[in-house]
């Protein structure tokens, strides 16, 4: 079987060959993510896409464990990056330490995700100098919706000064690579040269060494939510809506089950 890739494989590849990434929270989405990414996040935006919560800050360890697991089946060759969930790192680097080293043996994940830039920079050496590859991310962090206001885009004029702060503290701090989560264009490049780790961007720049997604966003899942730097390469969501109105439409008209889906009294038992 194909070896997995490490951390260490994708820091290599800075200012190489883009470094594809997405989300998956599903075994069967991770098989299809595994043939064509390079890094496969179990991002807390499970907690937004598949249970349908307000805001990332409701995500528990035991979720991520879960679909971290489950994602984990699916993968032979990608990288998995499991995100620690609000609440379960901040407090400090041993209870940082706690909630990866759970995250880490209880899903097989080669790495775990943190937000927070200078706050965060001693978790982070913390973490890795025991052995736990950390992948930061600095901008738009959305488990400080609260503080942060919104989801603005982050890093415009004197606010440069901070998203930059935040990035070389989690590169300096051994962090193998850095989502940048809707940093205005211009600073995302500025950091990608700046930087000697890999930056994934998101809503940030095609200058970034890697670019990652929602995967529910980009696959169209839903119809309300459409924000300015995902592009849908489909449209699954309406496709998925018209299979489920001509299901209802079949069996109100007796249409479905026809011949084929039923069993007779003799012959095929399956
Ligand atoms: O939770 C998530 O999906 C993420 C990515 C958007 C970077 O953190
Ligand atoms: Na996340």
């Amino acid at each position: 079987p194909a070896r997995r890739l490490m951390p260490s494989d994708l820091a290599a590849r800075k200012g190489g060959d883009p470094i594809v990434c997405l989300t998956a929270y599903t075994t069967p989405v991770a098989r299809i993510a595994d043939r064509h990414c390079d890094l496969v996040l179990v991002g807390d935006s499970v907690g937004m896409v598949l249970h349908g919560l307000p805001s990332t800050l409701g995500v528990s360890v035991e979720m991520m464990v879960m679909h971290g697991a489950a994602v984990n089946r699916g993968l032979d060759r990608a990288l998995m990056v499991v995100d620690m969930p609000f609440g379960s790192y901040e407090a400090g680097p041993e209870q940082a330490f706690a909630a990866a080293a759970r995250i880490m043996r209880e899903t097989g994940a080669g790495a775990v995700k943190l937000e927070g830039g200078v706050a965060m920079a001693p978790t982070i050496a913390f973490l890795v100098a025991r052995g736990i590859p950390v992948m930061a991310h600095v901008g738009l962090t959305p488990q400080a919706v609260n503080t942060l206001g919104g989801y603005r885009v982050q890093g415009r004029g004197a606010d440069a000064d901070r998203v930059r702060a935040d990035a070389r503290a989690v590169a300096e701090a051994g962090a193998f690579a850095v989502v940048l989560e809707k940093v205005s264009e211009p600073l995302a490049a500025a950091l990608t040269a700046e930087l000697a780790i890999p930056t994934i961007g998101i809503g940030a720049s095609a200058a970034c060494d890697g670019q990652v997604l929602v995967i529910d966003d980009m696959l169209g899942m839903f119809t309300d939510f459409r924000p300015r730097f995902v592009r849908r390469y489909a449209e699954l969501g309406a496709a998925a809506e018209e299979a489920v109105a001509a299901y209802a439409a079949d069996v109100r008209a007796r249409r479905f089950p026809a011949a084929e889906h039923v069993f007779a009294e003799t012959g095929g038992a399956r």
